[in-house]
């Protein structure tokens, strides 16, 4: 849904950020802003601050920061759509209705049905848990530990005997077979519909919006198969929800828990390890990497000790590290899973098994350990090797050399030899040894010079926010175009814009970007404090250092591209002038 400019800052206007933010974070006064305990990180004293004047937030302690949109789309996972219609309701504004084909209306139509029909499916086995008709099952989830408090939290519920109640229950609230058959929750066969679901104690799997999307429904006793599940709908994608995900993307812990099944998350969420989610059954996918990245980049995986849980950990360790993710595996031995273990041995042990988690890597090389038989000189001659292709995936070669050494001393391979194996396999690889790659040195000196540039534009845009005065001074040497970075001189343009009329807003540029990258980055730029601290002399040399070099840096731009005579003539005519240039402040 595309939403017009000046609608946007009018729902920006009328949402005063303080307002909004202390909806979810207690702040306090402290000069002219206010501060709190991050939403976004965990810490025991205030960083996160929230300004009035600038409209923004920002954290000094891990560098998140924005606008109300912003605020919104990092703290209830909306888009930045949702963040805005949010937003307007709270302010009383009516948005434009959506003009949506006939099919996209269809399809929508649909996906709110099914989400109806789930939470009155929701609502029915939650009901028939509490009553006489369920108490087996309640019987099942108490002798399991679970308190009442938990049962509630997670909408566990219980489905009848009799093989059409939740059929004939939905049929007298008025759904029609087709959208029943399109939730799941009801099955076709000659003599009828029936439930999918009977005689079972129910799970509601959630979305991140708290919306039931599928449910998960286990036997009783030993019976097979000990757990059925929704079948992906039009609401329920497995590959992009995590059980647990609407509890655990809240917790404060700074990581999120990855394990097998349902119980294992109820069991941790009620010991108070709020930050469990699971896969449920299903392969562990990309997509399900991609969503934790948006709130931690840590994750502790406990799956089952099983074959099978340490097949699917090793299937989701290259995942979950694609991903940008950093992975540790908790021991669960002996038990199977952290439910019997915690029931085992208490909350006390398994948070000293997250204390104890080991490194992925080493993981790894653990699990690929077991499938040879060392006492054999050919087969521990073949471990090595794949020791060394795998230390080699490491590009960097300080993180690669820190690997070797951890190895080494963990596996009691000696170093010497696994160094010189490194090597000789990196240089039949690529030709040349892993350590010293000519290409990756030309490659890493002209990002540097990169950096460099970037960093001045950005410091001279963050300067120039902090101190407006400071533009009727540079304006007639540098404009917009002299910021050569595609994404500061989209920042710079409107930054100019806004100095020439004389009123400086920076939330309402942050508005512009809709990406969370892009808007993180601008909100690191609006609030970087740079003069703070500096002596009126060293602030103009610093000035005259940046200001010199993102022009020159622009010049060269222009100089190196440009194939007119007098355009080149002009920088060299420039950059003369701009060696004697001296500006005061
Ligand atoms: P497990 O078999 O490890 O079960 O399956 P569990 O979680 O320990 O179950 P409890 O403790 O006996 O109740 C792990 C997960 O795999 C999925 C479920 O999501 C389960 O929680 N699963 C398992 C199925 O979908 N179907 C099955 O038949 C078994
Ligand atoms: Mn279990």
């Amino acid at each position: 849904m595309y939403y017009p400019d000046d609608l946007i800052e009018e729902i920006r206007l009328k949402n005063d950020i303080v307002e909004v933010i202390s909806d979810y974070v207690k702040l306090q006064k402290k000069g002219s802003s206010y501060f709190g305990l991050c939403p976004f990180h965990n810490e025991k004293s205030p960083s996160f601050s929230v300004t009035p004047s600038k409209q923004m937030y920002y954290c000094f302690g891990c560098g998140e920061g924005g606008n109300v949109f912003t605020f919104l789309m990092k703290y209830e996972n909306d888009t930045f759509p949702e963040a805005v219609s949010r937003l307007a309701d709270r302010a009383g504004i009516e948005l434009p209705k959506a003009e949506y084909s006939n099919e996209e209306k269809k399809d929508r139509d649909i996906k709110t049905k099914i989400l109806e029909v789930n939470k009155e499916a929701a609502k029915f086995f939650y009901h028939q848990l509490r009553s006489p008709n369920g108490e087996q099952g309640y019987r099942y989830f108490k002798e399991r530990g679970l308190s009442d408090e938990t049962m509630t939290k997670f909408g566990l519920g219980y489905s009848l005997k009799y093989s059409n109640s939740l059929y004939e229950y939905l049929k007298k609230k008025g759904y029609d077979d087709e959208i029943l058959k399109e939730s799941g929750l009801v099955k076709y066969s000659e003599k009828g519909m029936y439930d999918a679901f009977w005689n079972r104690v129910m799970y509601p799997i959630m979305d991140n919006g708290n919306k039931v999307i599928g449910f998960g429904g286990r036997v009783l006793g030993d019976g097979k198969p000990k757990y059925i599940n929704s079948p992906e709908t039009k609401v329920f994608d497995k590959g992009r929800n995590l059980y647990g995900m609407n509890f655990a993307r809240t917790s404060r812990r700074g990581n999120i828990i990855i394990c097998e099944g349902y119980m294992d998350v109820i069991a941790l969420h009620q010991a108070g390890v709020d930050n469990a989610v699971a896969s449920l059954g299903t392969a562990f996918t990309p997509g399900h990497a991609h969503m934790i990245k948006r709130y931690t980049d840590q994750v502790l995986l406990t799956f089952d000790s099983d074959g099978a849980g340490v097949k699917a950990a090793l299937r989701a360790i290259p995942i979950l590290r694609n991903a940008g993710l950093s992975v540790k595996v908790i021991n669960m031995r002996p038990y199977k899973d952290p439910d019997e273990l915690i029931k085992n041995m208490g909350t006390d042990e398994f948070e000293k098994r997250i204390v104890e988690a080991e490194n992925a890597f080493i993981y790894e090389i653990r699990m690929l350990m077991n499938q040879f038989d060392l006492k054999d000189p050919d087969e521990k001659t073949r471990f090595y090797g794949q020791v060394a292709d795998r230390l080699l995936l490491f590009s960097d070669e300080m993180e690669r050399n820190v690997y070797v050494d951890t190895v080494c001393e963990e596996f009691m391979i000696p170093k010497e030899s696994m160094e010189r194996l490194v090597y000789k396999k990196s240089l039949t690889y690529t030709g040349e040894p892993a350590a010293q790659s000519r290409v990756n040195e030309t490659e890493k000196n002209t990002k540097k010079q990169d950096d460099g540039v970037k960093q001045s534009q950005k410091i001279l845009l963050t300067w120039l926010i902090e101190d407006n005065t400071i533009y009727d001074k540079i304006k007639s040497i540098i404009t917009e175009s002299d910021f050569i970075d595609p994404f500061y001189n989209k920042v710079a343009t409107k930054l100019f814009e806004q100095l020439g009329r004389g009123e400086v807003n920076p939330a309402r540029i942050l508005s512009s970007f809709t990406g969370e990258d892009e808007q993180k980055e601008a909100a690191g730029l609006f609030h970087a404090s740079l003069s703070e601290g500096l002596s009126n002399q060293e602030k103009e040399k610093s000035l005259n250092e940046i200001i010199k070099k993102v022009k020159n840096n622009s010049l060269d731009y222009v100089s190196n591209t440009t194939t007119d005579v007098g355009v080149l003539q002009n920088t060299i005519k420039e950059k003369a002038k701009l060696r004697n240039l001296h500006i005061s402040i």
